[in-house]
């Protein structure tokens, strides 16, 4: 199945409309050039040139990507609405996770047990980083055991959600923390353990070398992958490049599909 395809699928009752643009954050319109299809997101901008000023004035490295799109020559066979309709469901994870977190959070499922992902005795005086969180599913699984969990999302919609829920909860071991995995705001070796689900590989070398940089000597990093089976393409260059950094891969199969789990433990001194 297409991507666009699934999130229809998956977020079928959101509407998406071409304002909804402006929810996106500078990091996530950096992403355009790598996500966006060309011809239709030069057709959106030709029709609205607000759109276009909002994301040059947000993340002006995308100036160029963008120019160079609108010089292309577009096919006359769709319509405007037809080009944005397709532009706005090819990103639309970007979208609702800043402007329906909690659609994301209901609809996500998160199929993992603690004791798949690591032991819960290991866990009870350590120092976790859940790494694009998200909505926070593997921060709250983690601070039942853990004494402190970090939840790094670089989002607002989700920060915000994950907050909103520890203050419902009573949950104080839980801290919410912009950044992004390329740059992790802690210092060097500070950290037990770092997880990710579903959000390592925006740019996946670095992201590697700053998880070595933040985790202690003995501590581990563990990245999650869900679905395998839909993602097959995408995961096999991750997973070349996890292995060549010394990630063990454990794979669960069940009813609903192949699981990945990617583990690494620091060389103690
Ligand atoms: C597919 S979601 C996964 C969320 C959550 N971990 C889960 O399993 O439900 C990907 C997450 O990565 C975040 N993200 C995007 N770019 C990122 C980056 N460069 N570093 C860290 N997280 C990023 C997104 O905002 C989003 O919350």
């Amino acid at each position: 199945m297409q991507y666009a395809d699934m999130l229809r699928k998956l977020f079928a009752g959101i509407e998406l409309n071409v304002e909804d643009l402006l929810f996106l954050e500078s990091f996530q319109i950096g992403y355009l050039p790598d996500r966006a299809p060309r011809q239709e997101l030069a057709a959106l901008l030709r029709a609205n040139p607000v759109i276009h000023r909002y994301l040059v004035s947000m993340c002006p490295s995308v100036v160029s990507f963008l120019d160079e799109i609108l010089l292309e020559e577009g096919t006359v066979d769709k319509t405007i609405e037809q080009n944005c309709d397709e532009l706005l469901w090819e990103i639309a994870d970007l979208i609702i996770y800043s402007k329906y977190p909690e659609a994301y959070d209901k609809n996500v499922d998160f199929p993992w047990e603690i004791n798949e992902i690591v032991s819960p005795q290991y866990l009870h005086d350590k120092v976790v980083i859940d790494a694009g969180a998200g909505p926070g599913k593997i921060s709250f699984l983690l601070a039942q055991y853990a004494q402190t969990v970090f939840a790094v999302e670089p989002t607002g919609g989700f920060r915000r959600l994950i907050k909103q829920k520890t203050l419902e909860r009573n949950i104080t071991n839980i801290y919410t923390v912009d950044g992004v995995l390329d740059s992790l705001p802690f210092p060097e070796r500070s950290i037990d353990c770092l997880m990710t689900s579903q959000a390592i590989g925006w740019n996946l070398q670095a992201e590697l070398y700053e998880i070595k940089r933040v985790l202690k000597p003995d501590g581990c990093a563990i990245h999650l992958f869900s679905d395998a089976d839909a993602v097959s393409e995408s995961v096999k260059g991750i997973h070349d490049i996890l292995t060549s950094f010394e990630y063990e891969c454990t794979r669960i199969k069940n009813d609903s599909g192949t699981k990945l789990k990617y583990h690494m433990t620091m060389k103690g001194e």
